[in-house]
């Protein structure tokens, strides 16, 4: 991306649906992007500076109407953001080569704790990975983040970096950042922009950083990996510059349905196998709608939190909420395998039932009637000046 778009990356406009929190008024401010429930309400769309993406539009608020031809139309090709990172400037990172993997029921895993990370890591993972930064980046009009951090930050880090799509990105961004991103597994390209680094890291282990030296840290889809947010965010707050940002961003995988479309019945129960089986391993799914308390209970000052619908499929009427449906129902269906298959086989199950059960309810996910949506949350605070 050009340095203009990051120069101005800074003045995100507050959209309008923006109210304060009545608790910590002052302190906390709540943003809402709803969607339209069934019968389909006139968009009321809302002006947000989108100044990370050269080519899309954004909206604060979005009143969307069903879809009634269920027609994919083009949702799988579009795109509202233009993802450069692919012609940046290349230079190696070391990566360690300390590749500890074990295979369970044809899925490659990390090793690490005992397998304490319930997804797999080989190359179907991966893949939806950066299926869901391509979808995050479509329900966020195109922002890496939303802190409004600094204009020329010099350190950035990213913890449980993945595929390290996020860091690249943010690394062409900022070329003035030193661009750290971190991972239990060595999964991440070889070849990165010279700004950027990839390190071997457990997250929950102390934090051996300079305290003071980060101007941003950024966790996203960690929710499998953070059994105490609290601790993380103790280091974190250590770690960061005083008036740098930490910033969070999580689906709250408690999905709500139409009622007046047909009962998602197997998913729902799906959903409640599947939290029990990972709150036994020690995880909540359920942990983004408590990151605003939890940010703010850690000490940081001018939190904000972002709530995002996201539907599942491409049931809504608008186009760009058609896509993240998409490419939402996709990343789930191709997800359900690894995400199911450890935690339910860790649970008693046999593989056998396990892959009868799954094949139930991709039919149920496929079936468009359904109209299911879940709950994104960005949340970001900044560590006092003094
Ligand atoms: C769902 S991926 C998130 C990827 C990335 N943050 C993104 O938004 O694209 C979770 C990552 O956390 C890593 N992870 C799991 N436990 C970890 C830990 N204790 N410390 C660091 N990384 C961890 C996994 O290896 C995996 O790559």
């Amino acid at each position: 991306m050009s340095a203009e778009a990051s120069s101005a990356s800074n003045d995100n406009t507050i959209p309008a649906s923006a109210s304060t929190d009545d608790e910590r008024a002052g302190v906390t401010v709540v943003h809402h992007y709803p969607l339209a429930t069934a019968g389909g309400e006139t968009a009321e769309v809302a002006e947000v500076a989108v100044e990370q993406s050269s080519t899309m539009e954004a909206s604060a608020e979005e009143h969307l109407s069903v879809d009634d031809d269920f027609r994919l139309d083009d949702a799988s090709s579009y795109s509202d953001y233009d993802d450069q990172s692919d012609a940046s400037s290349f230079l190696s990172s070391l990566l360690s080569s300390a590749e500890d993997y074990y295979w369970e029921n044809g899925r490659r895993y990390h090793a690490q704790g005992g397998g304490r990370y319930l997804l797999p890591n080989d190359e179907t993972e991966l893949d939806r990975e950066d299926m869901k930064h391509h979808m995050w980046m479509l329900v966020t009009s195109g922002r890496l983040h939303l802190s409004p951090i600094a204009r020329d930050p010099q350190k950035i880090l990213d913890l449980g970096t993945g595929t390290g799509i996020w860091a690249m990105q943010m690394a062409d961004l900022y070329p003035s950042a030193e661009v750290i991103g971190t991972d239990i597994s060595p999964v991440q390209p070889k070849w990165v922009p010279p700004n950027l680094q990839f390190e071997v890291d457990d997250l929950e282990e102390e934090w051996l950083y300079k305290p003071n030296s980060f101007d941003f840290i950024h966790v996203r889809f960690m929710f499998l990996a953070i059994k105490d947010y609290p601790a993380m965010l103790e280091q974190a707050y250590k770690a960061l510059k005083p008036g740098g940002y930490i910033e969070m961003a999580e689906l709250d995988l408690n999905p709500t349905s139409d009622p007046e479309a047909p009962d998602a019945e197997k998913i729902f129960e799906w959903f409640k196998m599947q939290d029990a089986a990972i709150a036994r391993a020690g995880f909540d799914m359920r942990v983004a709608h408590k990151f605003r308390s939890m940010v703010l209970d850690a000490g940081f000052q001018d939190v904000e939190e972002h709530v995002f619908e996201v539907p599942w499929g491409t049931w809504p009427s608008e186009k760009r909420q058609k896509a993240i449906g998409f490419w939402h129902l996709e990343q789930l269906k191709q997800g359900l395998h690894g995400i199911a298959m450890a935690a339910l086989t860790r649970a008693g199950w046999t593989v056998p039932e396990v892959e009868v059960y799954l094949s139930g309810l991709r039919k149920e996910m496929n079936d468009k009637s359904h109209r299911v949506l879940d709950h994104g949350y960005v949340v970001y605070g900044r560590k006092p000046r003094h």
